[in-house]
Parts: C-alpha cells; sequence; structure tokens
C-alpha cells in the first residue's frame, strides 16, 4: 500500500468516525429536549402574523425583536434565538389577554411546534404575575426591554416627524418622569428588568433607542407616518 492510498484509507475511516459522532452528538440533543425547529425569521413572522393581526402589536414585537437581536450580539449570544424569542413572546395576546391565558396558551403552542425550552422559559418569565424566575439572560433581556419598547415608541410618535431616529435619550428620561405620558408602561418593570440584566438604567435606554432607530422602518417610526 502507498503512502497516498494508506492517507486515503486513514481520511475515509476519519470521515466515518465523524459522521457517527455528529450522529450521536444530534441523538443526544434530541433526547435532552434541544430544539427541533428552525429559528428562522420567516417561519416564525407567519406564526406572529397568524395569531396576531394589530399592527400595533406586530410592530411591538418587531421593536422588541430588535431590541433583543442588539442584546444577543453584545453578549455573543445566539441572535436567532433571541430574534424570534423577541418576535412570538406576545403572540397570543391578542386572542388571549387575560393573565389567565397570556403567555401560557402561546408558550402551549410553541412547545407544540417544537421551540426550544429556553425561549418557553423566557417568555413564561416576561409576565411578572406567573413568576417564573429569569434564570437565563435571554429571559432577563426580555423582560427589561418589553415595557421600555413601548415608552420609546411613544416618544418617537409624539416627535413632530415622527421619527425615532430623531429622538435622544433626554427625551425618553425627559417623559420617564412625566407619570401621566404613556401611562401604561410600568417603569418599575423596566428599573427591575435592567437591573436584573446587570446594565445602569440610563445605559439600557440608550442601547434600546438605539437598536430601534436602527429598525425604523420596520417600525414604522422613520418619519413616513407624519403629515
Ligand atoms: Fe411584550
Amino acid at each position: 500500500m502507498t503512502d497516498a492510498s494508506r492517507s486515503a484509507r486513514f481520511n475515509g475511516s476519519s470521515s466515518v468516525w465523524l459522521f457517527l459522532l455528529l450522529t450521536v452528538s444530534l441523538i443526544c440533543c434530541s433526547e435532552e429536549g434541544e430544539s427541533n425547529v428552525e429559528l428562522d425569521r420567516a417561519s416564525a413572522e407567519a406564526l406572529l402574523f397568524e395569531w396576531t393581526k394589530s399592527p400595533g402589536l406586530r410592530a411591538h414585537a418587531r421593536a422588541v425583536e430588535a431590541a433583543l437581536c442588539a442584546y444577543a450580539k453584545k453578549y455573543g449570544e445566539d441572535e436567532a434565538l433571541w430574534g424570534v424569542t423577541g418576535l412570538l413572546h406576545d403572540m397570543d395576546y391578542e386572542k388571549h389577554p387575560s393573565p389567565e391565558e397570556h403567555p401560557e396558551t402561546g408558550c402551549a403552542v410553541l412547545r407544540e411546534a417544537g421551540y426550544p425550552e429556553e425561549m418557553i422559559q423566557a417568555i413564561l418569565g416576561h409576565a411578572q404575575y406567573l413568576n417564573v424566575p429569569r434564570e437565563t439572560r435571554l429571559a432577563q433581556a426580555l423582560f427589561a426591554v418589553d415595557e421600555l419598547v413601548g415608552l420609546i415608541t411613544a416618544v418617537a410618535l409624539v416627535n413632530p416627524a415622527k421619527d425615532i431616529r430623531q429622538v435622544k435619550p433626554r427625551s425618553i428620561r425627559k417623559k420617564w418622569k412625566d407619570k401621566n405620558f404613556a401611562k401604561g408602561v410600568n417603569r418599575a418593570d423596566v428599573e427591575l428588568g435592567a437591573s436584573e440584566l446587570g446594565v445602569p438604567l440610563e445605559e439600557h435606554v440608550a442601547f434600546t433607542l438605539e437598536a430601534m432607530q436602527g429598525a425604523a422602518e420596520d417600525l414604522g417610526l422613520d418619519g413616513s407616518r407624519s403629515g
């Protein structure tokens, strides 16, 4: 046997071992309850649209997605997982808004569809009344941005041009203190979320604003609604 053919046989058997190793790894992952669904944005958006018709709720989902994608990038986490979690975290809210049903109805659908448990636990954790501990950074980030994107959106909509790219962090700070502005936004939840995430509140607000500014067109906050 020549050196070349010995090397070819060695490479061939290495490939077989590598294939077997990968197969065993994949089987082990699925036995441990890992996701068996593609975390692609198009499928997640289709699911969101199937459940949610309100343009405002769809925009909220996109805003949370933008903020979570930015945080995933900052922390070197899985952007696809974080983004899809943002998109789908309130998918059942339009049909099942009561605390008895939201977000558990949506989580049951997501679990059945094979979405990862980390995502489902994060979605459960963003509903304070369920008392599900926010043990992962994803869960903490989702809770931290959920209410905040509502306040930032409200500030962008009172901007004369309705363009979020013109909004400064100081405008958010000013409206933060005005308890009559966007009354539904729970400021205490945002403060708690930022502290769980370990980010100073002002930094968290500026970071989330910047993430939303990067998605201005997608959020309908690019000035196209003015006039
Ligand atoms: Fe939400």
